[in-house]
């Protein structure tokens, strides 16, 4: 077993949940704390505490009490909750941020931090997306991330603190409830469809976002945080990428496991909007460069194994 200790924050939310899991069979169940910030799951196995990034006098004391030697904070809006509340997601992505860069510096804390595909605007290249480009967000979530991406970077070069972050794309999986973000119709459509044979969608038919499984999600996240310092040369945030797809495309995949299912569309503009202000395609060669990634489920399979999840999760609650 390695030593390492980790904080987990936001330990209970789409990637803690699966993250924490991981975390936990690898370097053994006392190694990992959780923390979230309104309830912690009753069923929840191993260290867990009540605590926010945005009191950073409560985390310090949980970073002493359980000698912490790495600090994961997932705290986050996403971006169409960002855009409902934008002071709520400044300071809960970015002000929370900066509190965690605090206790790293502090504490000598490795730190890993979410960015996003958010963090492009309009302006950006849309097709092979480059590490480095134009990257000018417009909305409240991206301006968050690529702010926070580059207060990583400052605390790298001026405290020397070891913070690592990914660009995730927009990322599916069947074990937590769909929520507010731009790619999350990607989730929604497999309950509506299993449910009634019908979605209506709030984006344009052909609107091409990059995806990815939640695994090799969390499988990046664990190879960035085990790989040796001096291999991490980019230190806002590292792009990630396996698939990208349409609306109508993944319509189509579903079909396939129910012949009869329909999909309409009712644009909402909103969502839309920063949809389109988003790339299409990612060109991660960085990633794959310095610490060797390599994303393992194409489009296929994440459907596939979205649809029968999200079938077990709809048969169970028809149970009760
Ligand atoms: N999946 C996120 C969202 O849609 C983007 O990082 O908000």
């Amino acid at each position: 077993m390695k030593k390492e200790k980790f904080l987990v924050i936001g330990a209970f939310g789409q990637i803690g949940s699966e993250l924490t899991a991981v975390l936990k069979r690898i370097y053994g169940e006392n190694q990992v704390v959780a923390v979230g910030h309104t309830t912690i799951p009753e069923d929840y196995q191993g260290i867990a505490v009540k605590a926010s990034i945005l009191n950073p006098e409560e985390i310090a004391a949980l970073v002493k009490k359980f000698q912490i030697t790495t600090i994961i904070n997932l705290a986050s809006f996403l971006s169409v909750k960002s855009e409902i509340d934008p002071d709520g997601a400044f300071a809960t992505n970015l002000l929370g941020l900066k509190n965690t860069l605090d206790l790293a510096k502090e504490f000598h804390l490795k730190v890993f931090w979410p960015s996003s595909i958010a963090v492009f605007g309009p302006t950006t290249p849309k097709n092979n997306t480059p590490q480095s480009t134009i990257i000018e967000p417009t909305t409240m979530y991206g301006l968050t991330k690529r702010a926070g991406e580059l207060l990583c970077q400052y605390y790298f070069l001026k405290w020397g603190v070891d913070v690592r972050s990914l660009r995730y794309p927009g990322l599916l999986d069947y074990k937590t409830p769909p929520s507010q973000g731009t790619t999350e119709y990607a989730k929604w459509i497999f309950y509506e469809a299993i449910k009634k044979n019908l979605y209506q969608c709030p984006l344009r038919e052909d609107t091409n976002l990059p995806m990815m499984y939640m695994e090799d999600a969390i499988l990046a996240t664990i190879k960035i945080l085990d790989t040796q310092a001096k291999k991490i040369k980019i230190r806002t945030s590292y792009n990630l990428y396996a698939f990208s797809f349409t609306p109508k495309q993944l319509a189509l995949k579903i079909k396939k496991f129910l012949p009869d299912f329909s999909i309409s569309y009712k644009i909402n503009p909103q969502i839309q909007t920063i949809a389109d202000s988003w790339p299409q395609t990612i060109d991660d060669s960085k990633a794959r460069e310095d610490w060797g990634w390599q994303p393992k489920y194409d489009f296929d399979e994440t459907v596939s194994i979205m649809f029968s999840g999200i079938k077990k999760i709809i048969e169970k609650q028809n149970e009760y």
